[in-house]
């Protein structure tokens, strides 16, 4: 993983992720039956389902208990029934094989009736804070997206795993994993992705691919090098100072000196064209530094 990275993401998370309530506990029980609700309903459908569903079972035992009448009853709304029954019973497993405390490892937790990769890592990651990778839709696409290669085959299953646990930073996977699906939901969706508010805009391989194509279409139009030797206090054309150097070239090249109406013609054909009394005013200011030598109406270099 990327320091840099894991820094962006989290503090955009801090400052832009949703307020939701199950981002508040890390009770399993409520987490698992958060993850169950949104496998199958939109975040703002869940929230008054969460809240009432544990109003009824406020926990596990009380959930292996209720008669699964009950429990369908109070599903209504949320779609596939199944996903109510098997969460009763990984409730009744809980109890039965565990003394109603969840076990905390991803491999046990999997084991669990109805408990797939994805929920067995988000329980392990958001209850018990293991810095576990697991995908949903939306954090394969922010894997595939971000660090896959653009123009490579699509990873299959579990080279899309192994690339985002390589992502997870250490002590933080709570974070990260909470962050990188909220970036999935909000802002790197699957249609008109919001890249231009993206936080991982500059370490994303594909939106450096899309931009690269955008550019070989219509290419920018091309521009000089800029010389290597040229120096970033160069100074601006027609400032004083770089008059000064001008008219330090040219006494080098000229050792007997020049007079003001002569130096002037000079600058003259280098397009510098300076009124009288500002060219003796910096002809005052490199005597005076040293720079030159008046002797009479003749400007020389020091001897
Ligand atoms: N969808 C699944 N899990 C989620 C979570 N923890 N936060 C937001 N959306 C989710």
């Amino acid at each position: 993983m990327s320091d840099a990275i894991a820094t962006t993401l989290i503090a955009w998370f801090r400052q832009h992720g949703r307020d939701l309530p199950w981002r508040h506990t890390r009770d399993p029980y409520r987490i698992l039956v958060s993850e169950l609700m949104l496998q199958q309903t939109q975040v703002e459908r869940v929230i008054p389902k969460y809240h009432a569903f544990l109003a009824l079972f406020p926990d596990v035992y009380a959930l292996a208990a209720a008669p699964t009448s009950a429990v369908i009853t109070a599903w209504q709304g949320l779609g596939y029934n199944r996903r109510a029954i098997y969460l009763q019973r990984t409730a009744q497993a809980v109890v039965a094989q565990y003394n109603g405390e969840f076990p905390r490892d991803v491999a046990a937790l999997r084991a669990l009736p109805g408990i797939g990769d994805y929920t067995s890592g988000a329980i392990a990651c958001f209850a018990f804070e293991h810095d576990v990778a697991f995908l949903d839709t939306n954090i394969r696409r922010v894997v595939l997206r971000v660090w896959s290669d653009p123009h490579g085959d699509i990873p299959d299953e579990k080279a899309l795993r192994s690339l985002a646990s390589m992502q997870v930073p250490a002590g933080q996977g709570w974070w990260w994993n909470q962050a990188i699906m909220e970036l999935g939901a909000v802002t790197c969706t699957a249609n008109k992705p919001k890249c231009p508010s993206c936080p991982l805009r500059g370490f994303c391989n594909d939106y450096a691919a899309r931009l690269a194509a955008d550019q070989a279409l219509a290419p920018l139009p091309t521009r000089p090098a800029r010389r290597v030797t040229e120096r970033k206090d160069a100074p601006f054309v027609g400032s004083n100072r770089y008059i000064r150097g001008r008219i330090i070239d040219h006494l080098r090249q000229t050792p007997t000196g020049i007079d003001q109406p002569a130096l002037a013609s000079h600058l003259a054909t280098l397009g510098l064209t300076i009124d009288e009394a500002k060219l003796t005013t910096i002809i005052a200011g490199l005597a005076r530094d040293g720079l030159i030598h008046l002797d009479g109406t003749i400007i020389q270099l020091p001897a």
